[in-house]
């Protein structure tokens, strides 16, 4: 286990949640009712997903989407989920802000969260009352194991007084010592709502590096990176724009800050998706994880999506199969310890609130 120690993270059956009842496990055959019961679902996908593998996935679909109605379930699903997830049974979709916004809103009994685990225990800190699933404990981040708690309060110490901005991609325990949250696209908003000349700005080095090319709030970084964004090079940007002429080229700010010299633009998940459906450029390099360009290439048939990217082995462990599981069993379940959950879900709030 890391940092996330003390977050409990339980794959529970129906039996030790007795509030819920058993389900049975529904048949799981493309039958001709299923596929044009489907049909439309593989309208939104049929640009990404070739029909060869529509079979396998179409029965999936409907299991998951007749559960989510006896559960009472939302499903949320984070932009890097693949298209049949993000398309076809997402309820509510976008970046890690907008995922957590809607944790705080839906009334929903249960949250499935098909993203990584912080995703699901931001979810958890944002509706304590709701019963939140992620359909695999084990997807992490290698954002949210490199830092602890315990490093925080030595941070404190180290530099007494100045603030500590805390990227969500981290544990409940670490956003328990800190006194704002911040995501990808609100960034620089919170590090100035502080009002203070300098800030600490952790766990992500880059992101940390970025915000701080775009305000005058002097930045303290840490050592942390995420190991989709970090694998990225100019020198790869550079060599995509020579063999494309004219191509555009936008990248998340986790990558290094060379990185998104060598780019168009910069922005969280969904700024990145929201410059493509605006600007519709006709050929666009993505600069994150894999299945963005998959996703946004399913709405923007007229876009020609160039695909170097980096796939997250922590997202891609969210599949149907495991979704379908999640639902059926209840499991697993996020449980954030009420020892530190009202200090960490306070920090969040900070952020939620903040205008805007
Ligand atoms: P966003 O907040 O931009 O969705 O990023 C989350 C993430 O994990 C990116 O790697
Ligand atoms: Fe973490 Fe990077 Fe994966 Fe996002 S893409 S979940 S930051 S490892």
């Amino acid at each position: 286990m890391t940092a996330d120690l003390q977050i409990e993270t339980r794959a529970q059956t129906a039996q030790s949640l007795p509030a819920y009842k058993p389900l049975e496990r529904p048949e799981l055959e493309y039958t001709p009712e299923v596929a044009r019961e489907m049909a439309p679902y593989y309208e939104r996908v049929k640009n990404v997903i070739p029909p060869v593998e529509w079979p396998f996935f179409a029965p999936y679909v409907k299991a998951i989407n007749d559960l989510k109605k006896e559960r009472n379930a939302v499903i949320l699903a984070h932009n890097y989920m693949t298209p049949e997830v993000f398309h076809c049974v997402g309820d509510i979709v976008g970046d890690s802000l907008q995922l957590a916004r809607e944790a705080a809103k839906t009334d929903a009994d249960v949250i499935v969260q098909c993203g990584v685990h912080f995703m699901a225990e931001t979810a958890k800190l944002l509706s304590p009352e709701k019963t939140v699933l992620i359909p695999d404990a084990g997807a992490g981040c290698s954002l949210a194991e490199s830092i602890t708690g315990e490093d925080i309060r030595k941070l404190r110490l180290q530099y007494p007084g100045i603030p500590v901005v805390t990227y969500v991609n981290t544990s409940a325990d670490v956003k328990a010592e800190t006194d704002i949250c911040c995501t990808s696209s609100n960034a620089v908003q919170v590090v100035e709502s502080l009002g203070v000349p300098e800030v600490i700005c952790l766990p992500d080095e880059y992101l940390a590096l970025n915000i701080a090319r775009q305000t005058n709030v002097k930045i303290i970084t840490y050592k942390g990176h995420c190991e989709v964004h970090e694998r990225f090079t100019p020198q790869e940007l550079r060599d995509y724009r020579a063999a494309h002429p004219g191509i555009s080229i936008i990248a998340h700010p986790e990558c290094p800050p060379e990185v998104l010299d060598e780019a168009d633009f910069s922005g969280s998940t969904s700024g990145m998706i929201n410059w493509v459906k605006t600007n519709r450029p006709p050929k666009v390099m993505m600069v994150t994880e894999c299945s963005m360009s998959d996703n946004v290439a399913a709405e923007v048939p007229d876009v020609d999506f160039i695909r170097p990217c980096n796939l997250c082995p922590h997202m891609k462990k969210i599949t149907l199969p495991k979704i379908l599981d999640s639902l059926l069993y209840m499991k697993d379940e996020v449980v954030v310890d009420p020892q530190i959950a009202p200090r960490a879900r306070a920090a969040v709030e900070r952020m939620i609130n903040l205008p805007g």
